[in-house]
């Protein structure tokens, strides 16, 4: 997305990617944008065939004491979200980029910077057929996730960094079956968490709330189906529709945040600087919201030589991420067990979802974060 918005003002970029093109392509992710980062894909023109695949949304259900409830998103906030695979929007941008004649390197490996302190950074990597390159450049966007190398490349006396670790992960299924209902389902449940939510009208996406270190291994499809129908069912429910497991895997819960997102040169953007728990449905959107900033301020760069905008990209960027992180915490506290079902904690969760669920201010406050707050840029 970065390389677009600055291709499109004119400022030439050179994508280094890891993986190969079809790792990108296929890795099943993220599902949810906001309508934000919809508004983004229309800017560069990548919305062709979201808007033909893409499943509007306009509210969501929460669901506890088993009764689900439902938060109308548009109907309070006028946005929408939109079910579309991070891959397909990958897919998307990269075919898009590489017609317009983008610089995409794939297959990069052993990336490192030098030369951080110059006007004219130099990265240094083994590109696809095992050659020593070296790229100089203006800046450095640091996209390349939480385990790259942009973050570590930053002095740890300068960098100030936020963890929480929660007391659970979760194990999330992608099913051959039609959705359980066209909204996804957020459900608090005595014995875990769990989300219904999916990718298409004839495939769903399925998490349960697991032990923090559980082992795949011990969850057979029988098993996992078994606890879906149990946290997600009720009387006034359709019952949830089985279908062939396509893929399965345990996804970790953490919050992380790092301070500032700049280091002379270098801009983080994305995981590499924060990581949120899956529970808001931030993590890509943010990511494309940083972005979005970031391409502005180096526009205003090229355009006028001010350095404004980059020197409040930081504190720009982070306004919102601590925004995102908040959220993604809150909604996170609200509806998993912690503690083995404290009883204190769980009523109070039970007060909560009651309140937003019955009060016009409560749903209207978790609706206008979800749906996403406007992009600074
Ligand atoms: C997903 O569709 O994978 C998804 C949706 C909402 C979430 C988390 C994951 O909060």
């Amino acid at each position: 997305m970065l390389a677009h918005l600055l291709r499109l003002a004119g400022i030439e970029t050179i994508v280094l990617e890891a993986r190969t093109r079809d790792y990108c392509e296929t890795r099943i992710r993220a599902g949810l944008m906001e309508q934000g980062s919809v508004d983004l894909m229309e800017e560069v023109g990548a919305t062709e065939r979201l808007h033909r695949e893409a499943l509007v949304h306009g509210g969501i259900y929460l669901r506890f004491n088993g009764r689900s409830h439902r938060i109308d998103i548009h109907g309070t906030t006028g946005r929408s979200m939109y079910i579309y695979g991070q891959q397909e929007i990958v897919k998307d941008l990269i075919a898009l980029q590489l017609a317009a004649g983008g610089d995409i390197r794939f297959e990069c490996s052993d990336v490192s910077i030098d030369g951080l302190d110059s006007d004219r950074p130099t990265l240094r990597y083994v590109d696809a057929a095992g050659d020593e390159t070296r790229v100089t450049c203006d800046f450095v966007a640091g996209c390349d996730g939480f385990h790259g190398m942009s973050r570590p490349a930053i002095p740890e006396s300068v960098l100030q960094t936020y963890d929480r670790q929660y007391p659970f992960a979760w194990l999330g299924i992608l099913s051959e079956s039609p959705p359980l209902d066209p909204e996804l389902v957020y459900a608090h449940h005595p014995d875990g968490f769990a989300l219904f939510t999916m990718r298409s009208n004839t495939m769903s996406r399925l998490y349960l709330q697991v032990a923090v270190d559980e082992d795949i291994a011990n969850w057979s499809d029988d098993r996992i189906w078994s606890e879906l129908h149990h946290r997600l069912e009720g009387e006034e429910t359709p019952p949830l529709i089985e279908g062939p497991v396509l893929q399965k895997s345990i996804l970790p819960m953490r919050s992380f945040m790092t301070v500032p997102m700049r280091f002379r040169r270098l801009f983080l953007a994305g995981d590499s600087a924060h990581i949120v728990p899956p529970t808001g449905a931030k993590g890509m959107n943010l990511a494309l919201a940083d972005v979005a900033v970031l391409a502005r301020a180096f526009e205003t760069f090229y355009a006028t030589g001010s350095e404004h905008k980059l020197d409040a990209y930081s504190a720009t960027a982070l306004r919102r991420a601590w925004g995102a992180a908040r959220f993604s915490w809150w909604m996170t506290s609200l509806t998993h067990v912690f503690n083995d079902r404290l009883a204190f904690d769980n009523m109070a969760q039970l007060s909560e979802l009651h309140y937003i669920t019955s009060s016009r201010a409560g749903a209207e406050t978790l609706a206008e974060q979800y749906v996403g707050l406007p992009i600074e840029r």
